[in-house]
């Protein structure tokens, strides 16, 4: 039970290379952290993006960058920004759900394309140098368009395959699809990461033998120690204090300073009213005030 992959799961606006660090240093348990998806903007790969996989401020912390991409081209930009900065492990995001990318045709949007997904294919399998792995989607509209990639998905070099249970369409609503999951998992020919609502791994005990392992997103931001013995309270304040040394070092002014700190907490598994007085602090004394209480 203990030996199956543990992936920590991208969340943009919250697991930037300081948090995923603090989290490292502090719990470990993880085996990769993945990266907010790195992204093309007005033709050219997003440089904020790239700030956050600098191998120099991951150091020390098993990363893998992930990409969003419409086409082979895009794919082929955000890989070779990625290899200049010295990367040879690439997650490409086919699930992404926000309306914004689906309506590009990327995420879960790409799953209807897949013309595209095939030269995505042939482009990774010109790049045997990189270790590529899929994050995915049961599809946009329907399980059928996963299915019908799945050949596809196949015949791509992949160290695994990581499949959240849901619809693009369903965002992040409903349950997951276990069964979906299953079929997906026959048809599979790599190994699998199932990834969706994962707040505990103990239920998972009769999933987990053909698994490779999983990937938790939202259950880690809620409970950071959930894969260590330590008390929530010291894992709380470790990861705080450099959070929030790096808020305070880069970012300009309390209002940056504080939503980053802000997101820090939102998901967390504390007392309501704690957090309440937490996320509606304005300027830093009182949000230290506040965070303090907390800690007490
Ligand atoms: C705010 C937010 C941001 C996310 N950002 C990304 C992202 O950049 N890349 C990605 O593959 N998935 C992203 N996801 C999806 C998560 O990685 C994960 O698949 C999803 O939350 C389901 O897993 P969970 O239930 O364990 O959180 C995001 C989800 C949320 C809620």
């Amino acid at each position: 039970m203990n030996n199956i992959y543990i992936a920590f799961a991208p969340l943009q606006g919250y697991t930037d290379a300081a948090y995923r660090r603090a989290h490292h240093e502090c719990v470990g348990g993880v085996d990769e952290y993945y990266t907010p998806f790195v992204r093309i903007e007005k033709g050219e790969v997003r440089k904020k993006d790239l700030r956050d996989t600098d191998p120099v401020v991951n150091a020390g912390v098993p990363t893998v960058p992930q990409v969003i991409a419409k086409d082979a081209d895009e794919f082929a930009k955000l890989c070779d920004a990625l290899q200049g900065q010295g990367w040879r492990r690439i997650d490409l995001n086919m699930g992404c759900p926000f309306p914004m990318q689906v309506k590009a045709g990327r995420g879960s949007g790409l799953l209807q394309h897949p013309d595209r997904i095939e030269e995505i294919a042939r482009e990774m399998l010109r790049r045997p140098e990189i270790i590529f792995s899929v994050k995915m989607r049961l599809g946009q509209e329907s399980v059928d368009e996963g299915l019908t990639v799945m050949p596809i998905v196949n015949d791509m070099p992949l160290v695994h395959v990581t499949l959240h249970p849901r619809l693009g369409k369903q965002q992040y609503k409903g349950v997951v699809d276990m069964n979906a999951f299953g079929m997906f998992m026959e048809g599979c020919r790599h190994p699998m990461v199932l990834n969706g609502d994962i707040i505990d791994l103990l239920p998972l005990t009769s999933h987990i033998s053909p698994l490779k392992g999983v990937m938790i997103g939202r259950g880690l931001l809620a409970r950071p120690w959930m894969l260590s013995e330590k008390e929530p309270r010291e894992v709380i304040q470790q990861m705080h204090d450099i959070v929030y040394r790096y808020a305070v070092e880069n970012l300009c002014g309390d209002r940056q300073i504080l939503s980053r700190l802000h997101a820090f907490w939102e998901y967390m598994d504390i007392d309501r009213k704690q957090k309440k007085a937490i996320m509606k602090s304005t300027t830093l004394p009182r949000y230290r005030e506040a965070m303090a209480m907390c800690l007490r």
